[in-house]
């Protein structure tokens, strides 16, 4: 891992898209990534395969992760899969990539996926085991890692368990979320110390909503204790449909504009970004964009 450099993982297409009402097609969605590439991003989370039922909005994403692969197949296109079905969906369509979603409340997992802690915890472990057997990259989200909507503050030790869980089952990469964007600077210095020891740094990434405006300090605290991966999201789009009160993602203009200011490299460019946020506002009809986007094509005028 660079010390001097941030990978960021794009979820606008899968965070993003999945709570709007407004069906965005499937080209559309292709156009999206091939902007986002365009800008620089070399990692997308590009869709889920989810119940088509739960999330209409998911329902095209064997053609949408087709697309992507076919127009960009350098690009690290990961997807999101609840358990072996949508595993089977995505290996199907050709994923090389795959996230399992584990809440870290009874509550939350189920609202989310319709299993309790321990039957989630077991899906996400043999979805693990399954998509490594099969040579897939994966990624494991610990959802509400900080504070749940139905729970209140969430205690770490149940953090620190499935995060071993799911490194014991073959996890590459461990994504901290905090769903809701309830937590403070200090809460995310609090919960990476209390994970020293079984999280590796370099296997964390951080995945921030912008609920009360933390999300670029948020990432500005796990930048300084050492993380170097950060989901984030074009115009900063998103939100879980299952978790009231979730607002957008960190806006990875945002987030772009924090590394670039800090001397850290992320191959990615505001210009490209704000092409980006432009081609989403068009297709969501409404302005996007995080808080520097203002700025930024203030600056462009
Ligand atoms: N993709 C497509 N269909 C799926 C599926 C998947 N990954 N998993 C299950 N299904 C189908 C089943 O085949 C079954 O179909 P049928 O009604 O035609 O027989 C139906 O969904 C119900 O299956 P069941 O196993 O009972 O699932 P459920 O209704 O308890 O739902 C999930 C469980 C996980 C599939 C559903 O809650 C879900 O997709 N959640 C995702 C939520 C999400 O995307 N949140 C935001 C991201 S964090
Ligand atoms: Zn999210």
């Amino acid at each position: 891992m660079d010390p001097d450099s941030l990978v960021i993982t794009d979820v606008s297409p899968r965070d993003g898209l999945q709570n709007q009402s407004a069906h965005v097609p499937a080209g559309a969605k292709v156009d999206l990534v091939l902007r986002l590439a365009a800008a620089g991003v070399r990692s997308v989370e590009v869709t889920s395969f989810v119940s088509p039922k739960t999330v209409p909005q998911m329902a095209d994403a064997a053609q949408v992760l087709a697309g992507v692969q076919a127009a960009l197949p350098a690009l690290r296109a990961s997807v999101l899969v609840p358990n072996l079905r949508g595993l089977a969906r995505a290996q199907e369509a050709g994923a090389c990539e795959v996230a399992v979603v584990l809440s870290a409340t009874e509550t939350m997992n189920l609202r989310n996926i319709n299993m309790n802690l321990a039957t989630a915890t077991a899906v996400c472990e043999e979805t693990i085991v399954a998509a490594r057997g099969a040579g897939l990259a994966t990624r494991a989200y610990i959802a509400v890692a900080f504070e749940c909507p139905f729970e209140g503050l969430t205690d770490p030790i149940a953090v620190r368990s499935l995060c071993e869980r799911m490194l014991q089952a073959g996890a590459q990469e461990v994504v901290l979320a905090d769903t809701i964007g309830a937590a403070a600077p200090c809460q995310v210095t609090r919960l990476l110390s209390d994970l020293r020891g079984v999280l590796p740094l370099d296997r964390t990434a951080m995945h921030f909503h912008d609920t009360r405006g933390f999300g670029v300090a948020n990432a500005w605290a796990a930048i300084e204790a050492g993380v170097r991966r950060f989901d984030a999201s074009v115009g900063g789009v998103g939100g879980c449909p299952f978790a009231p009160g979730a607002a957008g993602n960190l806006a990875t203009e945002d987030l772009v504009l924090l590394a670039r200011q800090s001397g850290l490299e992320t191959g990615i460019d505001m210009d490209g970004l704000r092409d980006a946020v432009e081609f989403a506002e068009a297709q969501l009809q409404r302005p996007l964009g995080g808080r520097s986007m203002g700025w930024y094509r203030a600056l462009a005028q």
